[in-house]
């Protein structure tokens, strides 16, 4: 948040419920502060007024105050409560760890101390989830579960949902909004170990190391470098980037040092990106694929995104290219991948993520990954949605979660609040 950059939002709804209050001001700040009207109006300058619908009560008992944030684009706002010391909100809460933690809690349980007990339900579907995670004020959320509607409408009184990860995919946030629960995810805690991750992926591929290295262990001879004929140099070949945010810009930066000609499709990063990393930017997915010898994925799972790789989009590619995904699995149409292997289309792929993890045995792309006959048991690689991980990146993920959730139970503001 970048105090006054940002615009004041109209008309405001009270997310607690029966009140709603409405805010116009001669010199909008991004944050108000106070424990009455008249604060308000002081901070709001002489023309600014806040207009109170039906108080709230925490504003006529003296003994509370609120903020108000409002994002840079003035749409987001986010309204806290800030309670007392004899408020009952000051009891000890209780934050659940939904999935995917199956240890001690060391890290969560001394960020929280004695604010909160931390319990780890270590849920394998949402149907878990339902009963224990009711009395919640605050959930970490992993990727192991998804949260929707029928989780969601029990949450009586949480007060932030992070999702400990980049992706929010799996949390309908549109219904939290309504709901007044803020969802939050911790954008940063893996982008180098992602982008390690996908170059790594890149390197085994065009250098041809995995598949000397899976043929010569079937004894497929001869032991000799034409098994991996042709290898391009890497220095001049086009590194296809699809999303260039934080992964995407830190995978540019890698492939760069490579002396790789980078080039992205990203519409939603403002002009410059392609400046300050000195690569270039396309105006058409289509454009991008046509001329990437390594396409590598690093945008959000969303209806435009969802197959964004299938069967007529790899024949955009050059013949022999490399296909490279760390992001969400959704993106790639997976099933068209033997085949363009087959084919010699693609040179290999590198599949970090799929769409249902882990992914059933009779899975096509799985029944050719481990057929020594087909081609893609050589030249393709599978990951177990590990891109992310590193000891650092994990204890990053836990602390910032366990930060975010902390900071909502005393009524702090919020960081990376995504809905
Ligand atoms: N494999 C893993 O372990 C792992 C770990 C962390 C993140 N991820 C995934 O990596 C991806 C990137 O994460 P990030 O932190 O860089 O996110 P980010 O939000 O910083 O970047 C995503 C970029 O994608 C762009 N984008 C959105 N829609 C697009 C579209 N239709 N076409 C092209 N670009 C589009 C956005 O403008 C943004 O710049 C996400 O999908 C995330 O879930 C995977």
């Amino acid at each position: 948040m970048v105090p006054g950059k940002m615009s004041l939002s109209p008309s405001l709804r009270w997310i607690n419920g029966a009140s709603s209050i409405a805010a116009r001001g001669s010199k909008p700040p991004g944050r108000l502060q106070g424990s009455s009207r008249t604060e308000f109006q002081s901070v709001l300058g002489a023309g600014g007024a806040i207009v109170l619908l039906n108080s709230p009560p925490c504003l006529c008992s003296g003994t509370s105050a609120i903020t108000i944030l409002f994002s840079r684009d003035g749409r987001r706002f986010l309204i806290t409560q800030h309670v007392g010391p004899n408020s009952s909100m000051h009891q000890r809460g209780k934050v659940f760890v939904a999935d995917f933690l199956d240890c001690d809690l060391d890290i969560e349980r001394n960020t929280f101390g004695d604010l909160a007990d931390v319990i780890a339900l270590n849920a394998l579907s949402e149907d878990q989830l339902a009963g224990p995670l009711d009395d919640a004020d605050a959930v970490m959320l992993y990727h192991v579960v998804s949260l929707g509607e029928k989780t969601l409408r029990r949450l009586s009184h949480c007060k932030l949902i992070v999702r400990c990860g980049v992706g929010y995919d799996n949390i309908d946030w549109r219904l939290a909004r309504e709901l007044g629960i803020p969802v939050a995810n911790i954008p940063d805690y893996g982008t180098e170990d992602v982008a390690d991750s996908a170059i790594g992926m890149m390197l085994t591929l065009t250098r041809g190391i995995h598949l000397l290295n899976s043929r010569l262990r079937d004894r497929v001879m001869p032991w000799h470098y034409t098994q991996a004929q042709p290898v391009w140099r890497l220095r001049g070949r086009v590194f296809g980037i699809v999303g260039c945010g934080r992964i995407g810009g830190a995978a540019a930066l890698r492939a760069k040092a490579l002396g790789m000609d980078v080039a992205f499709y990203d519409p939603y990063v403002p002009d410059g990106r392609d400046k300050s990393l000195g690569i270039r930017r396309l105006e058409t997915v289509e454009e991008l694929f046509r001329q990437s010898h390594v396409l590598s994925l690093h945008c959000p799972n969303t209806p435009e995104t969802r197959h964004l790789v299938n069967a007529a989009s790899v024949g955009w590619l050059p013949k022999g290219s490399f296909v490279v995904n760390t992001a969400r699995g959704a993106i790639v149409d997976t099933r068209c991948l033997p085949d363009a292997i087959l084919s010699g289309q693609l040179g290999g792929a590198a599949i970090d993520v799929l769409e249902d993890e882990p992914p059933h045995d009779d899975h096509p792309l799985l029944v050719a990954w481990r057929d020594p006959n087909h081609p893609a048991y050589h030249r393709l690689i599978v990951n177990p949605h590990s891109a992310f991980y590193s000891e650092e990146g994990l204890c990053d993920m836990r602390t910032k979660g366990s930060q975010a959730c902390r900071r909502a139970l005393l009524g702090l503001p919020l960081r990376n609040v995504v809905n």
